[in-house]
């Protein structure tokens, strides 16, 4: 096993987005009691660590990412007092910490936007955003046609002929970290968790921090075409927002365990997100390309060996991740033909294409385990080791997500992920709390709830159980070898004889030598059918 030091190499993380995991008061919204009362099975579950989304006191314009005090808790979710329990309650079962940080904006009420707000143009309260004059006489139209993420104008005119940006939600104004102070705040924030005994930090929106606004501003189009391979774009994957993680790493290395870091970076190529993942960087960074990809053994194939080979060159190991709170489930993902346009598909209430639920999963859980199977480490998101599926269908009126406003209602966003768990078979949200849910469960959540699965050796939590224990015994920081197979089957070993395959196709293979560890269906056999992931153990 890896020393203590360097645990996060091959950890499974598991993240918790916390206002729909467990609900210990009542009020709809899941809270830290809540991922307290839970930890038992967290640790029956047999993760190394949590990553938790963010719980901070929020207006909820952006699920939590809109932070109005860095350094604090939510009091609808909690106190600081129940945020040292949860950490003692998680160390107590041997689960790590780690937290999303969120520092490429903060909230609009956070004190100071306030004061920005407050404060003449050109002022140093001011200058901790972006605010930039508008174009025309009175400065009345946006500095530039930029859009945000989730739809619209990117930027928000204050009264006085200035704009500030938002790269996200206008509840959401970017900082300007260029300037000491906001920088000097950070690495505060940073010390305020590691010293009350956080593990590590997820880095939101890792790729953001650096921006060059020296005028002229490009146009969106111009801004497009300059998101070159090299990174040479304005906003994003600057070479210079390094220098900052360099300073992080700094504060990092100067606890005993070093403190760790994931990035959150969708840069265009696997090559630059290495760079975040670096030793003197953040340490890892998360590799998107699995999901993004569709159910192909070549494709698979492909994204492993390039990751592994980068992460090692970069001094880091390789991250794995399916599911997240931003993207569909995958296990409806891998129930569309491939292709699917999601935000089509969502729009249409997830009716056409139809889902083939059954085939979706069944793909998840190979797809899973085989994941399980790889050097580095792996990322679970809530419910996926329950095999929920993306609820598609949440009536317009439910929705929370910004997207669908900001985007008039052209996309749905991101709640089909976020519908807070099932816990129990019966009760008024399923055992997600004593009453109902902030946002509506499907009437079939039941039947996929905790209580239902584990009473069923066959189920996904079943099978994760199992997984987590057997690559507990299984798992080593050495590479993979593959295995000559045919074009629609994955196959590696590890040095210990741990092998791993996986058919993507239709027909059954025969199965490779070895003691039959686990398979993610039932093996009628000795044969290895479609859409199914099995590991061997040879002596
Ligand atoms: C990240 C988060 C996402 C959030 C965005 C803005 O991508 O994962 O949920 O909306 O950053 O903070
Ligand atoms: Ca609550």
């Amino acid at each position: 096993m890896p020393e203590p030091a360097a645990w996060w190499r091959q950890a499974v993380v598991y993240q918790i987005y916390p206002r729909s995991f467990a609900d210990a008061n009542g009020d709809g919204i899941g809270d830290l009691p809540g991922i307290t009362s839970r930890v038992g099975y967290l640790r029956e579950l047999g993760v190394d660590a949590v990553w938790l989304s963010p719980f901070y006191p929020s207006a909820l314009a952006d699920g939590g990412y809109d932070v109005d005090d860095h350094r604090a808790v939510d009091p609808k979710i909690g106190t600081l007092a129940q945020f040292d329990e949860m950490v003692a309650a998680l160390k107590a079962a041997g689960i790590r910490l780690i937290v999303d940080i969120v520092p490429n904006h903060t909230s609009d009420r956070h004190e100071w936007f306030r004061a920005a707000l407050a404060a003449a143009p050109g002022s140093p309260e001011r200058d901790r955003y972006v605010f930039r004059r508008g174009e025309g006489p009175h400065g009345e139209r946006p500095p530039s046609d930029w859009t945000a993420a989730f739809g619209g104008p990117a930027w928000e005119p204050v009264g006085d002929g200035q704009w500030y940006l938002h790269m996200f939600a206008p509840e959401q104004p970017d900082l300007n970290w260029d300037n000491q102070e906001v920088r000097e705040d950070f690495l505060r924030t940073l010390r305020f968790w590691a010293d009350r005994g956080v593990d590590g930090f997820r880095v939101d929106v890792a790729n953001a921090l650096a921006k060059d606004l020296t005028p002229p501003l490009p146009s969106q189009a111009e801004l497009d075409a300059e998101d070159l391979p090299d990174g040479v774009h304005r906003l994003l994957d600057r070479d210079e927002v390094h220098e900052i993680y360099k300073g992080w790493r700094e504060l990092f290395d100067r606890y005993d365990p070093p403190r760790t870091a994931v990035a959150e970076a969708w840069v265009r190529s696997a090559h630059r997100r290495a760079r975040y993942a670096s030793p003197e960087g953040l340490g890892q960074a998360f590799n998107f390309d699995l999901l993004l990809a569709s159910w192909d053994a070549g494709d698979f194939r492909k994204i492993i060996e390039e990751n592994l080979a980068l992460a090692r060159s970069a001094g880091t190991s390789s991250t794995w991740v399916f599911s997240n709170h931003d993207v569909v489930r995958h296990a409806t993902r891998f129930a569309l033909p491939s292709g699917t346009d999601l935000d089509e598909w969502l729009l249409g209430n997830g009716t056409n294409p139809p889902a083939d639920a059954e085939r979706g999963l069944r793909r998840a859980r190979a797809a899973t385990l085989l994941a399980l199977a790889l050097p580095g480490s792996t990322y679970l998101y809530q419910g996926e080791e329950l095999g929920l599926p993306e609820v598609a269908d949440l009536p317009p009126e439910a929705l929370q997500d910004p997207t669908w406003t900001r985007s008039d209602g052209t996309r749905k966003g991101r709640d089909g992920s976020r519908v807070p768990l099932p816990w129990t078979t019966a009760g008024p949200s399923f055992g997600f709390g004593p009453g109902p849910a902030h946002l509506p469960q499907p009437a079939g959540f039941g039947e996929l709830s905790v209580e239902r699965q584990e009473a069923d050796e066959t189920s996904t939590l079943a099978l994760y159980r199992r997984a987590l224990a057997e690559r507990r015994r299984l798992q080593t920081d050495e590479g993979l070898e593959w295995a000559d197979a045919p074009p629609d089957v994955v196959e590696f070993s590890r040095a210990n004889g741990w092998t791993c395959i996986t058919n993507f196709g239709e027909t059954p293979v025969p199965l490779p030598r070895g003691r039959l560890v686990l398979s993610s269906t039932p093996l009628p056999g000795s044969v290895l059918p479609g859409d199914t992931t099995a590991w061997l153990e040879v002596d």
